[in-house]
Parts: C-alpha cells; sequence; structure tokens
C-alpha cells in the first residue's frame, strides 16, 4: 500500500502542477454565434439539472480525484465542504485502496462526514468485482457508483497489468448488481460512440466521455515512469467535444442506445467550456483539474469562491445565449472549426447542421 499511497500525492502534485489556464483545447473550435436580440433576462434563468434521480442547482460537478492518504483526505474534505456550500454534486478517486487497507476508508469518509445531504459518487476502477463496488458504495453512503475505464493510463503506467479483455464483462456485473446508478467514466481519452453502444448494450444508463486536452495521465504517468516512458502516444484520443459530437444529433438525443445521458468532462477551464458541452447534450458537466488547482492553491475558500462564479457565469451565458433553461442550449448554433471540424469530416458527422439549429423565425 505504501507505493500505492505515493500514486495518489504523484498524480495530484503532477496534475495540479501541469495546469494551465490559457492551455488550448478543442473546446476553442467551437464557437457560438451571438444572436443580438435573442437574450433572456439572467434572473430567469434556472440552469438545474437532474442528476440520478434529483435535482441539482448547477450544471457542473467535481469530478472524482483523489483519497487515501493523509495529504489526499485533505483534499477531499476541502471539495467536500466546497460541494456543500455550493450545492454541486461530487465524485472522489478510486475507493480500491480503501477497500483493500481499511486504515485509509476515513480519507474518503470525510467526504459524507462533511457533506450528508449532498450528491456524492463513490469511484472503482474496472476490474474489481461487483461485491467490491458495493462495498465501495457504503463506504461512502454513496448516490451513485463512477466506474472508471482508463486504458491509456494502465498502459503508461509503471505498475499497470490490466486484464483489458475482461473489462465489458467485468462492467456489466457491477451494472447488474448495483443499487446505485452506475455512472461509467473515462480518464481524459474520451468514449467513442463504439464505446458508448457497447456500453449501452449491456444495460449502462450514465455515462461521462472524459475526453483529452485537460489534465493529461499519460504526462502524468510519464513523470512516474523511471525510463522508457510513453511521451510520444501524446494527444491520443478524443476530446470531449468530439466524443458528444459523434455521439449526439444536432437535435440533442443521444445516437447511441435509448435511455443513455452522457455527461461531458476533461479540459473544462471556464464557464463557457461548461456551456460549449451543454450546447452538445451532455446533462452536466465533470471539472477536476481546474477545481483541483483552485484547492491546491487555496484551500475551500478559493474553490468556494470559484465555484460561486462559475454559477454566476453560467447563469449570465445562458442568458446571453437565450436558454433559460440547461436543455434549451441544446438548440443554440454552434459553429465548429478546426481540428474538431476535420475530426466531424473523417467521422461522417455533419458540422453544419450544428450552425443553424434555431429556426431563422
Ligand atoms: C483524476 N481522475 C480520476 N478519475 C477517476 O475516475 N478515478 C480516479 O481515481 C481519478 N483520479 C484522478 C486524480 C487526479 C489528481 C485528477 C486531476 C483526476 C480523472 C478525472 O475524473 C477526469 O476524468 C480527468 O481529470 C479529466 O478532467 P479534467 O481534469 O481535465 O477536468
Amino acid at each position: 500500500a505504501a507505493g500505492r499511497s505515493e500514486r495518489k500525492e504523484d498524480h495530484v502534485r503532477l496534475a495540479a502542477a501541469q495546469w494551465n489556464a490559457q492551455r488550448t483545447t478543442e473546446f476553442d473550435d467551437l464557437e457560438f454565434v451571438h444572436h443580438a436580440l435573442a437574450g433572456v433576462t439572467p434572473a430567469r434563468v434556472d440552469l438545474s439539472v437532474e442528476m440520478f434521480g434529483r435535482t441539482v442547482a448547477s450544471p457542473f460537478y467535481i469530478n472524482g480525484m483523489t483519497g487515501g492518504t493523509e495529504s489526499t483526505g485533505r483534499i477531499n474534505r476541502a471539495l467536500a465542504i466546497a460541494a456543500r456550500e455550493t450545492g454541486l454534486a461530487m465524485g472522489c478517486g478510486s475507493v480500491s485502496i480503501a477497500l483493500d487497507d481499511p486504515s485509509t476508508a476515513d480519507h474518503f469518509r470525510v467526504i459524507r462526514r462533511e457533506n450528508p445531504d449532498g450528491i456524492v459518487m463513490a469511484n472503482l476502477g474496472v476490474g474489481r468485482s461487483a461485491e467490491d463496488a458495493r462495498r465501495a458504495v457504503d463506504l461512502l453512503e454513496a448516490d451513485a457508483l463512477q466506474v472508471h475505464v482508463n486504458a491509456v493510463q494502465e498502459i503508461a503506467m509503471p505498475e499497470g497489468s490490466p486484464e483489458l479483455s475482461d473489462w465489458l464483462r467485468d462492467v456489466e456485473a457491477i451494472v447488474e448488481s448495483s443499487a446505485v446508478p452506475v455512472l461509467v467514466k473515462e480518464v481524459g481519452f474520451g468514449l467513442s460512440r463504439r464505446t458508448l453502444a457497447q456500453l449501452a448494450g449491456i444495460g449502462v444508463t450514465w455515462a461521462d466521455v472524459s475526453g483529452r486536452g485537460g489534465t493529461d495521465f499519460l504526462a502524468i504517468e510519464n513523470d512516474r515512469r523511471p525510463g522508457g516512458d510513453y511521451s510520444y502516444l501524446t494527444g491520443f484520443g478524443q476530446s470531449a467535444p468530439a466524443a458528444l459530437l459523434e455521439s449526439v444529433r444536432p437535435d440533442g438525443w443521444v445516437r447511441v442506445g435509448d435511455g443513455l445521458t452522457l455527461f461531458a468532462s476533461g479540459g473544462v477551464r471556464n464557464p463557457l467550456d461548461v456551456l460549449k458541452a451543454l450546447a452538445l447534450g451532455a446533462r452536466s458537466v465533470g471539472v477536476a483539474g481546474s477545481f483541483l488547482k483552485a484547492v491546491v492553491d487555496g484551500g475551500e475558500e478559493r474553490l468556494i469562491a470559484l465555484i460561486r462564479t462559475w454559477q454566476e457565469h453560467t447563469r449570465d451565458l445562458a442568458a446571453l445565449l437565450g436558454a433559460a433553461t440547461a436543455a434549451e442550449l441544446t438548440t443554440t448554433d454552434l459553429l465548429i472549426r478546426g481540428r474538431l471540424r476535420e475530426f466531424c469530416d473523417l467521422r461522417g458527422i455533419d458540422a453544419a447542421a450544428w450552425s443553424s439549429r434555431t429556426p431563422i423565425l
């Protein structure tokens, strides 16, 4: 467990160090068309969304990150206080370490202690049993379980030796027996249309495409690897905008599998990125790196202030775009440029259909 604790702390340190608000991403290849008379009064905007049968005030959440050591437990505590004060849902890092070493469990339990009524997601890597999934949920008294599929990270990780062939069956076993909703997510390399169709086929109803462009686990694992790294793989995978574009129709319906609700994350830097993901059909938007950076720099106060700003700005931007609800953002007009446009062409997606979704009158 010593090596594992070190890994948790390496992840936090390296993720915070690589965070960069100015980094360009494929979110920059998306632009809203401005309609000067389309606006609605900000006070009339309600961006609340439904997550796992409950209503949350904001269409973004704190994505799964950490726990299992003293210092990462303190980060979980700060994240949980911020979630409580702002009404955001939140995830945590893989609970696996606490299932194997109960002495570390309190570094996760602190989340529920600080935030008894909020929406909390437990987290586990694919490959653990359905029984372990139940224990992970119990440990946090969680409302849902995030199961992460991180093939790229497992390959690049010095400790990795994943049974990749069994993964779909492993997810299915967890979904079949879970008492709470299961959300399957990537960790920054994207879920393709094919992957989402496979997941829908085994009964998965919640997925977070978690694409590339933000926290880069290839770079993190490369930094942790003594030699022979995988830095040449940089850029592997799909961004969140690309993943949404290939799996959502311009009318906002998910094309892969009835009943699949998509969340998006990966490289969300600001409120505009949140709105772009919602406009591409995401139900809600996960944020890890940007919020971790705030906590590492300034504790829960810094994060609470940042989240409050995002809450104000997402409301004001929706008002500017003429959307009184999160769902109405899926009728905004979006221009798709650059590499993202090329992705659309290569994957047979009609980019132009996204640019004229509102009737001219
Ligand atoms: C993560 N992420 C993550 N995801 C997961 O499902 N289980 C985990 O244990 C972790 N651990 C973790 C640690 C740290 C320090 C970070 C920053 C992130 C991945 C996270 O949920 C998200 O998918 C990616 O980070 C992409 O989003 P951002 O960071 O670009 O907003």
